[in-house]
């Protein structure tokens, strides 16, 4: 196919689940900025997304989903695929990040590996079959530096949970390449969202680049591991932490 540099995703699908805000919103206005057709999901409502795509001439529809309602999932991930008539690529980006602790509330452990983990599988389920008829597909998962670096404001649970999305990020790029579907991670480190609103502002002397990260900082790799530049990778995680890898 030939490249398009202005519109490299001319002609893809995608969907991106938390898109309501934040890295989903911003991933979800790139995408279709480079020419896909983008399907909007989130718990909360996707109209802010969905009209600032349609006011820059982008084509997307918004659905209210429960990404750890399994049923929800397949019903609306399958609507999507309906209503484009394909799919070519699935962001999964929605998560969750309450406060923390190594002991931390039970109820709370589940509720974030319920979203994080096994919605994010619920919506992998929902696009494998389909995926794998076509011959083709690609699947992006925001992880988090969260994974290696341990997490310190955050809780156990989430750490465990985006450390479980990089093996499930490896699992479906081994299994997933003989179907020609590709899979990688972006691992984000202090982005500026609702999600960090609270956070404490003392780590800028850990991070070479000395600022947090923008949404839009995210959205450009979440791009490119949508796109034919990545064409040859699969299996990856993309740090995007302005260094910090290299300060831990
Ligand atoms: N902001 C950061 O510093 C940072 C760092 C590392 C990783 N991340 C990850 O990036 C992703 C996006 O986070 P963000 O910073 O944009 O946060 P955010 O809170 O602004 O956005 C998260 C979105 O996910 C949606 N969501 C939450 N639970 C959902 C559910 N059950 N079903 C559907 N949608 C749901 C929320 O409504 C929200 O719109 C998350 O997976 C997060 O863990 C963020």
């Amino acid at each position: 196919m030939p490249r398009d540099a202005r519109e490299p995703l001319a002609g893809q699908a995608i969907f991106v689940t938390g898109a309501a805000r934040g890295i989903g919103a911003a991933a979800a206005r790139r995408l279709a900025a480079d020419g896909a057709v983008v399907g909007l999901a989130d718990v909360l409502d996707c109209n802010d997304t969905l009209a600032s795509i349609r006011e820059a001439g982008g084509t997307a529809r918004a659905w209210t989903l429960d990404i750890s309602d399994r049923d929800a999932c397949m019903r609306v991930i399958g609507e999507a695929i309906t209503d484009f008539g394909r799919l070519d690529a699935l962001v999964c980006n929605a998560g969750v990040c309450p406060p923390g602790s190594v002991a931390g509330d039970w109820i709370q452990w589940h509720r974030v590996i319920d979203i994080n983990l096994h919605g994010t599988q619920h919506c992998v389920a929902a696009a494998w079959e389909p995926m794998s008829a076509q011959g083709a597909g690609n699947i992006v998962i925001v992880t988090s530096m969260a994974w290696y670096q341990g997490g310190v404001i955050v809780g156990t649970e989430y750490s465990a949970s985006k450390a479980a999305l990089v093996g499930m990020t490896r699992h479906i790029a081994r299994n997933g390449g003989p179907l020609g579907i590709r899979c990688n991670a972006v691992a984000p480190g202090f982005i500026d969202t609702d999600m960090t609103a609270d956070f404490p502002r003392g780590e800028l002397d850990l991070i070479p680049l000395r600022r947090r990260g923008t949404p839009e900082d995210v959205a450009g790799p979440i791009g490119f591991l949508c796109g034919p530049d990545s064409a040859y990778m699969t299996g990856c995680v993309l740090n995007v932490t302005g260094g910090i890898v290299l300060a831990a």
